[in-house]
């Protein structure tokens, strides 16, 4: 089993997380944890992912990933903040190499037979299916996994507490990704306790508590 299918083995919802400031990172991964949640990718959106991975990594029981990887630089200073999964929209054939060859799990971005091609070309046995809502949802993804047999689909965009178990239901579907219990207002405005109620009723929903 690849290092990112056990990553997703123990982690059926992985929250994308856009954060604005650092010091929010501490109670933002004890609030996800307490909900029973143990992962999280922090996007480079902002300034303040870098900060907010290196502030959390090394966390025991916690898995800390980055997400919006758009190059070999983001892969680099998210590696070396401490991440240990990588998260992109699209694939990009130096990021997956650098996790292949660090040992790190990644999980870039497709949304076509050709780019779903090419990632098992790569060597990939997982990808993120991106954005899962606007292309067509599970029935896309049903269609894609039919010939590519065992790969998994880990759907991101337009998942949602009412969504989420029903593309669990897939075998080719390992996880699923969004940002629905811990939305970038609920962050900022410091409301952790809804965090962790919305991450309790998630992992409630996919019947992984
Ligand atoms: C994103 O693009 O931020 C992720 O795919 C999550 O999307 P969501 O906000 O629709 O869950």
């Amino acid at each position: 089993m690849s290092v990112t299918r056990s990553l997703l083995a123990g982690n059926p919802l992985v929250p994308v997380i856009v954060i604005d400031d650092a010091a929010h990172a501490p109670e933002l991964m004890a609030a996800l944890a307490a909900g029973g949640i143990h992962c999280a990718e922090i996007t480079l959106r902002t300034s303040a992912g870098l900060a907010a991975i290196s502030a959390i990594a090394g966390t025991p029981n916690f898995s800390v990933g980055a997400g919006t990887v758009l190059s070999l630089d983001d892969f680099n200073r998210a590696a070396d903040a401490g991440a240990t999964f990588m998260v992109s929209p699209g694939l990009d054939p130096v990021i997956v190499a650098a996790a292949l060859e660090r040992g790190i799990a990644v999980l870039p971005g497709v949304a076509t037979g050709t780019e779903v091609q090419h990632a098992v070309r790569l060597g990939l046995d997982t990808v993120k299916f991106f954005p899962a809502g606007q292309l067509g949802g599970l029935p896309m993804i049903a269609a894609l996994a039919a010939p590519f047999i065992g790969l998994g689909f880990v759907p991101s965009g337009g998942v949602s507490a009412s969504n989420a178990a029903e593309y669990l239901t897939h075998d080719a579907v390992p996880a699923v990704s969004g940002s629905w219990m811990a939305t970038r207002a609920l962050i900022q405005n410091r409301q952790f306790d809804e965090i962790e109620s919305l991450s309790r009723a998630a992992i409630d929903a996919v019947g992984a508590a």
